[in-house]
């Protein structure tokens, strides 16, 4: 897979700023509207359980007043499922929540929960919705998405935006053979969280990845540079290391 690398850009914690005051502003539905404006292929939002920042009435105006495709994310749970399917979102990656979370930590466990989300990989895909799982880059979950029949998987990037010194080559490492990997069993192969400009660009160098989803440092950096300017930085940097990577020599295979 060699095309143009997608930016789907996380609107969650423009709701989290309106939300902290209980008001109308600043509006998710306009930055969404900045967002396409600035080169995002796509727009995320994570529809909690509590509600902590998006609200069903952000997901109401994004299914009706956006042109880019809406990837919902969301727990398995029967409400989310119902909302999902009256929607109809373009995407929809599964997602494990805890309520006591600040952020989604770790991916699904889809090796052991295949039994529960296997209905919900099922109906979602039956509903027309592109389903994704949001695991760690591990051989054990990504055949476990496979075996369930999800087209798509999104690799957790927390661990390597997080790690320091010696430990990031490891988590990198981790993420290539995981994207690989997915590659090769035909799966779509997407990652987020945590990404920011000093981490994005070895992630978009990795061929196989077709789509990054980021938020958190893009809402921040907003702050700075204003959200359009910092989404055509991200793009930029993305769109330059994913050129660099292809110019990049393939390693001759040994005879
Ligand atoms: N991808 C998934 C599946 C997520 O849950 C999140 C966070 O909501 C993101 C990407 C974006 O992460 P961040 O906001 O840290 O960029």
């Amino acid at each position: 897979m060699t095309g143009k690398l997608r930016l789907g850009v996380n609107i969650d914690h423009v709701a989290t700023i309106r939300n902290a005051r209980g008001v109308r502003y600043p509006d998710p539905l306009r930055a969404a509207h900045l967002a396409a404006e600035a080169g995002a292929d796509g727009i995320t939002a994570h529809l909690r359980e509590d509600r902590r920042h998006i609200s069903d009435d952000d997901i109401q105006s994004l299914s009706e007043k956006i042109d880019l495709p809406l990837n919902l994310e969301m727990a398995a749970t029967p409400e989310m499922l119902a909302i999902a399917s009256r929607h109809k979102p373009h995407a929809v990656c599964l997602v494990p929540e805890k309520r006591q979370e600040l952020t989604t930590e770790g991916g699904l466990d889809v090796a052991a929960g295949r039994d529960y989300l296997a209905s919900y990989v099922s109906a979602l895909g039956e509903a027309g919705i592109r389903v994704s799982l949001f695991i760690d880059p591990e051989a054990g979950q990504i055949e476990a998405a496979k075996a369930l029949g999800a087209p798509v998987v999104e690799l957790h990037t927390g661990s390597y935006c997080e790690a320091s010194g010696g430990e990031v080559a490891g988590e990198l490492e981790r993420l290539v053979r995981a994207a690989k990997m997915a590659e090769g069993l035909g799966l779509e192969c997407h990652a987020g969280h945590g990404l920011s400009y000093d981490t994005v660009g070895p992630v978009a160098a990795i061929a196989t990845i077709v789509e990054l989803n980021i938020g958190h440092f893009l809402v921040g950096e907003a702050i700075f540079s204003g959200l359009g300017g910092a989404i055509k930085h991200m793009r930029a940097l993305m769109d330059e290391a994913r050129a660099e990577a292809l110019a990049r020599p393939r390693p001759q295979a040994s005879a």
